[in-house]
């Protein structure tokens, strides 16, 4: 089998610190954990490591323990023979089977059952297990690496996960940084999904991204990271209409809509009832003695605070809505404290 070409970018000295501790654990038989926040690339630094290791060439079979719940995970993880239970009436490899010389990637590994978690333990202690409803002890050599967005050391500690399958599962522990920590890969990887959105719509070129829509995609947080960047970078290529003009315009909302169903907030609320007939609101003006930068402030905050809960905190709509800058309205917003 070919060695299958994995597209990972990334220049931030953060993320190279971490692609070469990828590098140096891949070819150790051991399991690895891959910790990181949604969408970071936990499943294609899992690939990564299974393609540089020395069992390149045998299977990289996946499982996501969160997707099944426990009898069927546990079915295929194991396998089953027949008669395991209702509907089981042939025999079935389990995943541990199918990866056997291989690497095996348990995405969400701390959500498997204590059951699951007692025979992963074995498995990994001695390479033995049994099907669901067997009695034959089967032996496999497999590499696990799990991932996880959870912090496995406090449920180890809550008791919500075994600390024994930790400590084995944890030989080395590889942390991806978030999207929001590694400033330089944001265009790089932009640019990336960009240009293969542009191809995909048969632009004869792609423009790239404007300064203003680069410095609007810096300023995010970015919770969704990669994942998140690839969906906005790709979402402003296909708006874009003048494909000969780079991008100026990143949507980071797709639910962003005047028409979008809301709850009712609760300010929208007082403030209607304050004005029955849509009239302009009053603001109270103190007496004197007058402090021109008091008041002003106290009204600068209150219509602040006002404008974030009507648009739930959510920034940039906020600040679309009051006519400012994203840049302008969290300066405003940390000034009197509302971020
Ligand atoms: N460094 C990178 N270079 C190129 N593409 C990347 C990079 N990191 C992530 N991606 C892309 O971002 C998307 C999310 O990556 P991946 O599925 O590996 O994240 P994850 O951490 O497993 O996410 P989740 O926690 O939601 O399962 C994928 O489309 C992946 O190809
Ligand atoms: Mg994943």
């Amino acid at each position: 089998m070919p060695q299958m070409e994995i597209t990972i970018l990334g220049a931030a000295p953060a993320f190279l610190d971490l692609m070469d501790r990828v590098s140096a654990v891949a070819p150790l038989d051991r399991p690895v954990l891959v910790v990181g926040e949604r969408g970071t690339g936990k499943e294609l630094i899992a690939a990564r490591l299974h393609y540089l290791s020395r069992r390149w060439e045998e299977a990289f079979i996946k499982l996501n323990c969160a997707a099944l719940p426990e009898s069927l995970l546990e079915a295929e993880l194991f396998g089953v023979e027949p008669g395991a239970f209702t509907g089981a009436v042939r025999r079935r490899r389990g995943r541990f089977e199918l990866a056997d010389r291989g690497s095996l990637f348990l995405d969400e590994i701390g959500t498997l059952s204590p059951a699951a978690q007692e025979k992963l333990l074995r498995i990994i202690e001695y390479g033995t297990f049994e099907r669901l409803g067997g009695s034959e002890t089967l032996e496999v050599n497999v590499r696990v690496i799990g991932a996880t967005n959870v912090d496995l050391p406090a449920l180890a500690e809550e008791g919500r996960f075994r600390a024994d399958l930790l400590d084995r599962l944890a030989f080395d522990v590889l942390t991806v940084p978030p999207l929001r920590e590694r400033g330089e890969d944001i265009p790089l990887l932009a640019d990336h999904f960009g240009r293969g959105m542009a191809r995909e719509l048969g632009w004869p070129a792609f423009p790239g991204f404007s300064d203003k829509a680069l410095a609007d995609l810096a300023a995010w947080r970015w919770p969704g990271n990669v994942r998140e960047l690839k969906n906005v970078a790709e979402r402003a290529v296909y708006r874009w209409p003048e494909p000969g003009r780079p991008i100026d315009r990143v949507d980071f909302d797709p639910f962003d809509s005047p028409w979008r169903p809301r709850p009712e907030p609760a300010a929208e609320r007082a403030a209607a009832a304050g004005a029955p007939d849509g009239k302009e609101r009053a603001i109270a003006l103190p007496d004197p003695p007058y402090d021109f930068r008091a008041t002003m402030a106290t009204i600068e905050k209150r219509l602040l605070a006002e404008a974030l809960a009507a648009h739930r905190h959510h920034q940039r709509s906020t600040a679309e809505a009051l006519g400012l800058s994203y840049d302008q309205l969290r300066h405003a917003a940390k000034k009197h404290g509302l971020l």
